[in-house]
């Protein structure tokens, strides 16, 4: 089981010049100001070619990330990458195709930014499971510089990596330099990843607030299915919820359990009301007792008050928190998670709209594996019957040619809609095809009957 307690940095290197050595270690505000300085000074050290790393959502420095597509407007400097994961911010080397070839994204995870870069061709995709980054990271990734948002410097020197831990560990131990932008506004989490005024290259200040989710309209569909997935998660399970308005949904209709707990990638609104109302107290959890268990945590200004200074939420690396072998150590570890259509096989895809590329595997894949190994565990792929109005069913023959398949056959456990919850896992294709048509909206239910006769599945 992972420490649970802060988690200093292990990475050598930039360390203490001479001078700081003589000025006695503990004047850390002396080293502090000695690295001081602005975005564009900074940008400036960025050179031609350069591999920029960043972790995810709100752990990007967005003035740090201006200052350098500046310089690439200006044309100062070309062949520049840059390495993201769920893009919070409008970052101008996803909305601008004008700096193609000078300043570009590439994404692990997209939000519209990267959506529209990576469709449009200027933006690159890394397909991955979300547990797997650091280790590609120290394998393949040669950062020249790792960027991030910090907390401010405490007493003893230390930054807090604020509600983001996923890749920070593995990158801030491989890249060759560290930059960190300290922004007041980043909540300070204890039980997470620092790093020492020592180890950093540079430091900037930016005070701004935090991107924010908009809150997630919770429709009457995304309820009903909410509700279903409710009753199917006893007191005391362990849950995780992936993005989207139905985890959201299901978020609010367990208000009514006790003593769940909480291990998940993403930490978000619906889980802080849960801890708040008191549904969620992490008392049955086989490991991390007591404490809620996340990678990252991205939402509201609410999620990012509820993280500062608090010892009972733990962010810490993606590969351990998204390893199977760690999520299924919890009994009853419940997972929910989104996606755009399945086929009659129980194929989910979950990330793109048939050619579109719409977002990435993330952790869906680790948390249906985890919840299925876990003693009680179940995992739920949940979806409205139809998408664009009701003129297309999420249930298909086939998955829409192009379409990616980001949970197999195999690892599928339930779909959920607003007309039932159908297993699947372990059940032969014929009894997966009646489930899955009886969850289907009514209206296709008939075509879905003849398409699957029709390949003698049913
Ligand atoms: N055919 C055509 N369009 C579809 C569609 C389908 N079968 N299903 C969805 N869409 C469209 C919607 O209309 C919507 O388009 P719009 O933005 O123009 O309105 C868009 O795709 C997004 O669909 P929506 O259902 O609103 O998405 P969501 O916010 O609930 O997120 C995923 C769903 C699948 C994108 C999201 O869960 C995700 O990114 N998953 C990645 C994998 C994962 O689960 N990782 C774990 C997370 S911790």
């Amino acid at each position: 089981v992972y420490r649970a307690m802060a988690r200093p940095s292990a990475r050598a290197g930039a360390i203490f010049t001479d001078k700081e050595r003589k000025t006695k270690m503990a004047d850390y505000r002396e080293i502090y100001a000695n690295k001081l300085t602005t975005a564009e000074e900074a940008a400036g050290r960025v050179q031609d070619g350069w591999l920029i790393g960043m972790d995810a959502a709100v752990a990007a420095p967005p003035a740090l990330v201006s200052a350098i597509a500046a310089r690439a407007a200006r044309g100062e400097i070309s062949g520049v990458k840059i390495d993201t994961l769920l893009d919070v911010y409008p970052f101008e080397f996803y909305a601008d195709d004008s700096l193609n070839g000078r300043f570009n994204g590439s994404s692990w995870f997209s939000s519209a930014g990267a959506r529209k870069a990576v469709n449009g061709g200027w933006g690159d995709f890394m397909p991955a499971y979300y547990r797997d980054i650091p280790g590609d990271i120290q394998r393949l990734y040669d950062h020249d510089v790792y960027i991030t948002e910090v907390s401010p410097m405490d007493k003893h020197g230390y930054f807090s990596m604020g509600t983001v831990g996923s890749l920070s560990e593995a990158s801030i131990d491989k890249a060759k330099r560290i930059f960190v932008v300290v922004n007041d506004k980043q909540p300070r989490a204890v039980c997470a990843q620092q790093i020492h005024v020592s180890q950093v290259d540079a430091i900037i200040e930016d005070s701004h607030d935090l991107a924010v989710l908009p809150p997630t309209k919770i429709d009457e569909i995304s309820a009903t299915i909410g509700g279903y997935i409710a009753e199917q998660i006893p007191d005391g399970a362990c849950i995780q919820l992936g993005i989207g308005a139905i985890p959201d949904a299901t978020g609010i209709a367990l208000k009514s359990k006790h003593d769940l707990g909480i291990h998940t990638e993403m930490f978000t609104d619906s889980m802080v009301e849960l801890i708040a109302c008191g549904a969620v107290n992490n008392s049955k959890k086989q490991i991390h007792r007591g404490k809620t268990v996340t990678t990252f945590a991205f939402g509201s200004k609410r999620i990012y008050d509820y993280i500062d200074d608090n010892p009972a939420i733990e962010i810490l690396p993606v590969n351990y928190v998204n390893d199977p072998a760690v999520i299924c150590k919890n009994d009853n570890m419940i997972s929910i998670n989104a996606a755009v259509e399945v086929d009659l096989w129980g194929q989910v895809c979950a990330e793109s709209i048939g050619t579109k590329h719409l977002s990435g595997t993330g952790g869906q894949v680790d948390f249906v594996r985890g919840a299925c190994q876990s003693r009680g565990g179940k995992s739920f792929i949940a979806f409205t019957s139809t998408a664009k109005g009701g003129t297309i069913s999420k249930i298909q023959p086939i998955l829409t040619p192009g379409a990616l398949c980001t949970t197999s056959k195999n690892d599928v456990d339930y779909i959920v809609t607003e007309y039932g919850i159908a297993q699947l896992r372990g059940l032969s294709l014929s009894k997966r095809v009646k489930n899955l048509i009886s969850i289907a909206h009514p209206d296709f239910r008939d075509e879905l009957t003849f398409e699957a006769k029709k390949r003698g599945m049913i």
